[in-house]
């Protein structure tokens, strides 16, 4: 069918993908530098899926890397995942970010360019509706950001489009990740944060497993109907489902698409955490703490046109995503190692 490459195929996002890609008969090559994530990781992808994966550590920044893979590997297309994402640290190390980011799919998308590789899929985010729009968010609404990181978003997704004017025959589908949480059913991959986590999902395991004492809840006076923020989370493995689709759309089609991914249902913290409660069967102690600036009330996709393009639609809800996160936690208690 085809040899996707799958930079950051390690991380999280990235490693469900790749079972997901094996699954539909694809054969997979993994570039990750591995900042982020561990090298027992392909070993549990091949595992779960049955089938082996070319793993190669190198960096996206670096041409040379990107000159060796595409050199050895006749690659079809390529899941791009490699990148930071942590918004605070972003605000912290700007440059580091708009290098790793930025600067690294420019050097990836060279190296495509030079071996005439021209099928992207991009990991983008919810992030670009910015704080100005107003849920549900449409592909077609004005982009924007509020930090270093958000703005590595809005700009890759401008190299896209600019790259697919350049060139007719290019394929560039960038998927708007709204929250994705869970993990794979077999609890062999999972997210697996270094430190404390930013995140609610994986802050709420911490405090599941003990590691942690107390979910701060930032905020209950948003306009919400129990006050607290309300955010479309997604399945890890629904979301990976949809980079298949992408990429078999990028296969038959040329030309940019921005395309949402997320169920179109919102939960308010309160709600996760019940369901985490539910799954773990413990309470979850919790206090309400002020606003994290720079957070909005209320983010949920349209889902509509990833349904209308791929056929493509989530199908887990925050019940089975908070059983199958727990059933990781409980299975890698040290992470993975
Ligand atoms: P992750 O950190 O688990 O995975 C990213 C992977 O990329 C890691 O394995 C890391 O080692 C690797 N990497 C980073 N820089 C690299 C480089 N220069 N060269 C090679 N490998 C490199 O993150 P994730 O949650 O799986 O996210 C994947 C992508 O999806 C990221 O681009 C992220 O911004 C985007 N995204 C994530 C979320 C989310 O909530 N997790 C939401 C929206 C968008
Ligand atoms: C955050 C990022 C976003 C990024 C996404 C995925 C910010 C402002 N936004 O989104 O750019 O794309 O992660 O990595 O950092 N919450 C708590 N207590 C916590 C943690 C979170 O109450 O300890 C609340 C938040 O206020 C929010 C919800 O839980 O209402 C979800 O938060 P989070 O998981 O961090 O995701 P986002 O803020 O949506």
């Amino acid at each position: 069918m085809g040899k996707i490459l799958v930079t950051g195929g390690a991380g999280f996002i990235g490693s469900h993908t790749c079972v997901e890609l094996l699954d539909a008969g694809y054969e997979v090559v993994v570039m990750d530098n591995l900042s982020n994530s561990k090298e027992a990781v392909i070993q549990r992808i091949e595992k779960i899926a049955g089938k082996p994966v070319d793993f190669f550590k190198g960096d996206i920044c670096c041409a040379e890397d990107c000159e060796t893979v595409f050199s050895q590997f006749a690659i079809d297309a390529v899941v791009h995942f490699a990148g930071y994402k942590a918004v605070g640290e972003s605000v912290e190390k700007p440059l580091m970010y708009y290098n790793n980011n930025i600067g690294g799919s420019v050097t990836l998308l060279e190296a495509m360019q030079k071996h005439n590789c021209k099928r992207i899929v991009f990991s983008s985010s919810a992030t670009v509706y910015g704080m100005n729009n107003e849920a549900p968010y449409t592909e077609d609404m004005p982009t924007s950001a509020t930090n270093p990181y958000g703005y590595t978003k809005v700009m890759i997704e401008q190299i896209l489009r600019d790259v697919c004017v350049s060139d007719g025959d290019f394929s560039a589908v960038a998927l708007r990740y709204f929250n994705p949480i869970g993990a794979h059913k077999s609890g062999l991959l999972g997210e697996d944060p270094n430190g404390i986590p930013n995140n609610l999902v994986p802050y709420i395991a911490k405090v599941a497993s003990g590691k942690l004492e107390c979910l701060g809840v930032f905020g209950d006076d948003y306009d919400t109907p129990d006050g607290t923020g309300v955010r479309d989370y997604i399945h890890v493995t629904d979301l990976a489902k949809g980079h298949v689709c992408a990429i078999d759309y990028a296969m038959k089609n040329k030309g940019f698409e921005a395309v949402n991914l997320g169920t179109g249902n919102g939960s308010s913290v309160l709600q996760v955490v019940e369901a985490y409660e539910k799954a773990c069967g413990k309470a979850i102690p919790k206090k309400i703490t002020p606003r994290r600036a720079g957070d909005i009330a209320v983010s949920y996709a349209d889902a509509s046109k990833a349904l209308e393009l791929f056929g493509w639609s989530a199908k887990a809800d925050i019940n089975e995503m908070c059983e199958d996160s727990w059933n990781f936690t409980k299975l890698n208690p040290a992470g993975i190692i």
